[in-house]
């Protein structure tokens, strides 16, 4: 396993501490809107008493794992997030080589402004690529009046996640240059020179992983484990995950043999970073993110078969309580 990094702190300061021009690539999930992740929502959640994270209703006899709401996010809020990945961006930009690319987790309602922020900061934007499976987003009914307009629904049914790819402009005349010099400025393809797709059939995070790892809005290994590798096109180097939560972006590094430094803000999360990583690091030994198929995960395709069932009937299944 290649050499990792964890680091306690503010990713606005701790960036200042790596070296230039020394990061091949970031992939992050960050908190948006800045709001749920501060120490006094973090607080509520955790003593499950209001704030912004919601605990939605029991499912199947289980309590699901607390969401956070965008939807409450003012006007205001929503430029900030703009703002937010202005400064942000301009934070990771010297850090990074040339060339190096930018995968951020984003929300469709905010999407929008996090480009708008990445671009300010000099970043190209490249891609969204739709990370497809069966959440809880949209479909809502119209509160309080569902028997009055009974075929209405208030915003689509959310079947996808985007994930938005940036790139840092080339110092080279050629990819092929950039590529020689930096070993940036591309994507590695897939097993069978297939090029990394812009939508991926991906599954909820599966309860192995949750166990390790109890962030509330942990990433599964199978689609990280495909992103790290696709974001070193010469299959070697440094991945940066700022916002790194519980890990599970670090250990999906490892696993594809690049190097990793990730930096987590809250001390609860990040004291479960240090047994998280290893231990996550060492599922579906036999998965190392040259395909799409997340049968190598567990051994079985059936978790997969039955997310792409979900996602086929999706349209007639979907909740009331908005
Ligand atoms: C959406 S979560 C990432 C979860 C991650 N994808 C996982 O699988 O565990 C965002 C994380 O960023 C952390 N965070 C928020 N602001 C930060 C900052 N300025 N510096 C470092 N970490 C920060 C939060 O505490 C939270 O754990």
């Amino acid at each position: 396993m290649r050499e990792y990094r964890l680091i306690l702190g503010d990713c606005f300061g701790r960036i200042d501490e790596l070296a230039n021009q020394s990061v091949d690539a970031v992939c992050t999930d960050p908190p948006y809107g800045v709001v749920e992740f501060t120490d006094g929502e973090l607080q509520k959640m955790r003593s499950g008493r209001g704030g912004i994270w919601r605990l939605p209703p029991a499912w199947d006899g289980c309590k699901r794992n607390p969401l956070p709401r965008f939807t409450v996010l003012t006007g205001e809020q929503r430029a900030a997030v703009g703002e937010f990945f202005t400064q942000w961006g301009k934070k990771i930009f010297g850090k990074l080589k040339p060339g190096a690319h930018v995968l951020l987790a984003g929300n469709p309602l905010l999407q929008m402004y996090v480009q708008q922020g990445m671009v300010s900061a000099g970043f190209e934007n490249r891609a969204t690529i739709l990370r497809l499976y069966h959440g809880f987003r949209g479909g809502d009914r119209p509160k309080n009046a569902e028997a009055e307009f009974p075929e209405v629904c208030v915003m689509p049914r959310g079947n996808y996640e985007p994930w938005m790819l940036f790139r840092k402009p080339l110092t080279e005349k050629t990819v092929a240059q950039n590529l020689r010099k930096w070993g940036t400025g591309a994507l590695r393809m897939m097993k069978d020179n297939k090029p990394l797709p812009d939508v991926i059939p991906s599954c909820k995070t599966p309860q192995k992983e949750k166990l390790i790892a109890g962030h509330p809005s942990l990433k599964p290994q199978h689609l990280l484990r495909i992103f790290t590798r696709a974001l070193l096109p010469v299959g070697d180097g440094t991945v940066l995950d700022p916002f790194m939560g519980s890990g599970s972006t670090v250990a999906a590094a490892l696993t594809v043999g690049a190097a990793a430094i990730g930096i987590e803000q809250d001390s609860y999360f990040f004291k479960m970073t240090e047994k998280a990583v290893p231990e996550l690091a060492k599922l579906y030994p036999h998965f190392k993110g040259e395909s799409l198929q997340c049968a190598g995960l567990n051994g079985s395709a059936a978790e997969y078969n039955e997310q792409l069932s979900l996602l086929e009937n999706a349209g007639s299944v979907f909740n009331s309580t908005a």
